[in-house]
């Protein structure tokens, strides 16, 4: 575990280090691998950029909570079971900031409603993901994974827009889809005015990956967002 040194306070952090997550990763490959496991590495590198010229995210920090934040889809194909499974899998060992990653990381606001996709789970898991996430007040560790999960493709870095867009296509919208995209979209100007730039500044490939064209070949290239959670 880390001790992370933030401000003038010291704040003990339960996470794994860089090791042992990347062995978690490598060890789901035997239970479920997808192209989740490439998002969650995408997730890591957007995390670990913004990091890098943020004054109050610790980089590495931030790369380990994006690389497991996705790591209840070992359990297999699922839709919210996998953030009570990955939020289990990292408790159990001790890692409750990693673990609460893994709840967080689905929700831009703490409003269950606003959640794209069904509670493929026991009622008493989607009660459970409601009750804690009442109890907590959101972190910068919460909002930036939240934020580089929804400009992750498995092939890399892409405007925040077409992943919402993305998700509504798959999922349908419903009355909290507004509020939702308000909320990320807020989340990007907080970060961007403390970083005082845009995030896409930071991650190289935003236009190739979106619009799925390659400038230097002049061709045309396939750009998957469907099957993030296969
Ligand atoms: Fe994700």
């Amino acid at each position: 575990m880390y001790l992370l040194g933030l401000q003038s306070k010291k704040i003990l952090m339960k996470i794994p280090n860089l090791q042992e997550a990347q062995k978690f990763l490598d060890d789901a490959q035997e239970y479920h691998s997808g192209s989740w496991m490439q998002h969650s590495i995408v997730v890591a590198e957007a995390a670990r950029a913004i990091a890098n010229v943020h004054p109050g995210i610790n980089p590495e920090f931030a790369y380990i909570l994006g690389l497991l934040h996705d790591i209840g889809r070992q359990e297999g194909i699922s839709c919210l079971r996998h953030i009570i499974d990955g939020y289990r899998f990292l408790h159990e060992r001790g890692f409750d900031d990693a673990a609460r990653i893994c709840l967080t990381h689905s929700f831009p606001t703490k409003d269950v409603k606003v959640v794209a996709g069904t509670w493929d789970c026991p009622r008493k898991d989607e009660y459970f993901t409601r009750e804690y996430l009442a109890q907590i007040s959101y972190t910068i560790y919460d909002k930036l994974i939240v934020l580089c999960d929804s400009i992750s493709l498995p092939s890399g870095f892409c405007l925040l827009e077409k992943r919402l867009l993305d998700v509504a296509l798959r999922y349908g919208v419903n009355e909290y889809t507004q509020h939702k995209w308000k909320a990320t979209f807020g989340l990007q100007r907080e970060f961007e005015a403390v970083l005082g730039q845009s995030i896409y500044h930071l991650l190289p490939g935003v236009v190739e990956n979106t619009f799925g064209f390659n400038s230097s070949s002049r061709q045309r290239i396939e750009v998957s967002t469907d099957n993030i959670i296969s």
